[in-house]
């Protein structure tokens, strides 16, 4: 029986025959000779995520002096009827996914369908012909238990099997650039061995010409100028491989402007990659234990960090918001640590902070399931028996990525506790990691194993509409700063759920304005370092007091007729 992969959007395609192999690699073989007649390079991207479809259209979009393109990019994406979409996708010129930068959407269609420097295929065979390679597959690191970073392993057996296969294909002269990040050490320690044994086995003497340079691509609003306007840092197996891969980023992306870091070997661009991201877990983690300090003693958390900011020396601290998520920080140091031991061979145990921020940070969102319960306790609505609205899906603001997203975790743990969850976010389309939990993002990785009762959840589908979404619920949950909920009004928000409702801030988005009307609307409020809350709660019961009293003596004021009327 025919497999189809489907796209976001619920378009199915067939996945290909061994007879369009065939035709596939003829179609490839006619563009290239046409390509390579223009005397234009031609580079086989793999992968094509959301760093390798974007990486992809860039190398596509470069040009000389004189504005002629200078590369013709074949993205390569393996079949599998998870990703398979994304090849017709790209061909038609489309983006596969959405982003708020809208030069992705423009980009991808003018390399495909006016300068046609860039199209995408499902067949190894296209590694034959490229020049240059560039590796963007994923290399997921497995947690065994919940905020345990230290009990998991780097998954390198994709990887190894795609250094294998690209060795199997390549010319002895193309340059092969490691984009992906890896555990430090993988270039040299494993992609050189792996490659060279399969070169010997080829009759070729040279070696390959291996080369590392990490991507700091952020897909939101900046997509595009994060892979092409940004600083680089690179490094190459030996000076042959490392002056190719100087030439090929000065090339394609603006090292004019922002110029490269070229470092005297590749496992100190791979563990530039993974510093540089447990720095970011790790100042992020700090924050953790002061954010449960200020629910304790009243503190407004967002305030203390914004007073602290305007020294320049710690303009970087950042809010937690309910976890860190994406692809990256939660996984990042654990390649780290797990090359330390497993590629190089260390018994003694070094890490300390990395481990820790990572394990923090996985856990932090379960708080938010305790604000929700103790928020509907004061307003006399057991947990168990209530719906919950977690505004925000994506793990940061304004893109549509959900992966290891705080929000996921919110709703495991509080359906764990018998909630019944709604979801809204106006840049999902469908929550893969409850629709498809049994496959999704593999069959072994959802974290559905760490929670009971989530069978339910494979029903759980994504509202587009905010005011239906709030129709009925006793609780919402603010998880994501995505813009819609940053300026929500409180009446509205009382007036579509039908009723007062506990509300739950996990980022800073309520001010004291809009906390002091929820309150006034007879609602809850509770948020993530936000102890200040119970202050504007104590002043609303207070003048709500004051004015019951002036009430029972005197004659009623208009602004006690409007209390009285906010507060029925
Ligand atoms: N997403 C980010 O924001 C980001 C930022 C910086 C670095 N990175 C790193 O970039 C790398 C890629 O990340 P991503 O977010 O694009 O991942 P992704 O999962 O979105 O994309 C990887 C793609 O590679 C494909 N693939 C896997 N094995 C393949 C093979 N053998 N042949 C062809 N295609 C294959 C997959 O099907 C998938 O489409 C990771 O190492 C990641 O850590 C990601």
């Amino acid at each position: 029986m025919a497999e189809y992969s489907h796209s976001p959007t619920g378009e199915g395609f067939q996945l290909p025959s061994q007879e369009d192999y065939l035709k596939e690699f003829g179609r490839l073989e006619e563009v290239v000779n046409h390509q390579r007649n223009l005397k234009r390079e031609i580079v086989v991207v793999m992968g094509l995520g959301f760093v390798g479809a974007v990486m992809a259209a860039v190398v596509a979009d470069a040009q000389d002096g004189k504005g002629n393109p200078i590369k013709f990019v074949i993205g390569m994406q393996r079949p599998s009827p998870r990703s398979f979409w994304k090849i017709p996708l790209i061909n038609r010129g489309l983006s596969p996914m959405s982003t708020e930068d809208p030069e992705v959407a423009l980009m991808i269609n003018r390399c495909v369908n006016e300068k046609r420097t860039l199209t995408a295929t499902f067949t190894y065979d296209a590694l034959k012909f490229a020049d240059v390679v560039i590796i963007d597959v994923q290399c997921d690191y497995l947690k065994e238990s919940l905020g345990d970073v230290r009990n998991g392993q780097a998954e390198m057996k994709a990887l190894e099997e795609s250094f294998e296969i690209i060795a199997s294909h390549i010319s002895p002269n193309t340059l092969v650039l490691i984009e992906t990040t890896v555990a430090p050490g993988t270039t040299e320690q494993i992609a050189y061995p792996i490659m060279r044994k399969v070169f010997r086995k080829r009759g070729i003497n040279t070696d390959p010409l291996l080369a590392h340079s990490f991507e700091r691509v952020m897909p939101g609003k900046n997509y595009v100028a994060s892979i092409r306007d940004f600083w680089r840092v690179c490094s190459g197996i030996n000076e042959e491989a490392k002056s190719r891969v100087i030439k090929f980023l000065t090339e394609v992306i603006n090292t004019e402007k922002y110029p490269l870091t070229v470092l005297d070997r590749p496992i100190e661009s791979e563990t530039a990659k993974i510093v540089e991201n447990s720095f970011r877990a790790t100042i992020l983690a700090f924050l953790d234990e002061w954010s449960h300090f200020a629910e304790r003693n009243g503190v407004d958390l967002i305030k203390v960090i914004n007073s602290i900011k305007v020294r320049p020396t710690h303009s970087n601290m950042i809010f937690p918001g309910p976890g860190i998520g994406g692809y990256c920080l939660p996984k990042d140091g654990g390649l780290g640590v797990w090359a330390y031991r497993h590629i190089h061979g260390f018994e003694d145990d070094i890490f300390k902070i990395t481990t820790a921020a990572i394990d923090i940070n996985d856990t932090r969102s379960l708080h938010v399931a305790q604000l929700a319960r103790d928020a509907l306790r004061n307003m006399g609505r057991p947990i168990a028996s209530a719906e919950i609205l977690v505004l925000g899906a994506s793990y940061r603001e304004d893109v549509g990525d959900t992966r290891y997203s705080g929000s996921e975790l919110i709703v495991r743990r509080l359906t764990e506790m018998g909630t019944e969850i709604r979801v809204h976010d106006p840049y999902v389309l469908h929550w893969w990691e409850f629709e498809k939990q049994d496959e999704y993002p593999a069959s072994s990785h959802s974290l559905k194993r760490f929670f009971r009762g989530q069978e339910r959840l494979k029903d759980l589908r994504v509202e587009q509409s905010l005011e239906t979404a709030l129709q009925g619920v006793d609780a919402v949950i603010l998880a994501v700063r995505h813009k819609h909920y940053l300026n929500l009004d409180p009446d509205e928000v009382v007036k579509s759920s039908g009723g007062p409702i506990a509300v739950i801030d996990c980022f800073g988005i309520l001010d004291d304005e809009r906390i002091r009307r929820y309150f006034e609307l007879g609602c809850e409020v509770k948020g993530l370092g936000r102890g200040h809350v119970k202050r504007i709660k104590d002043h609303v019961q207070e003048a709500r007091e004051r004015m019951l009293l002036k009430m029972s003596g005197e004659t009623v004021t208009g602004a006690e007729t409007a209390f009285r009327k906010a507060n029925p």
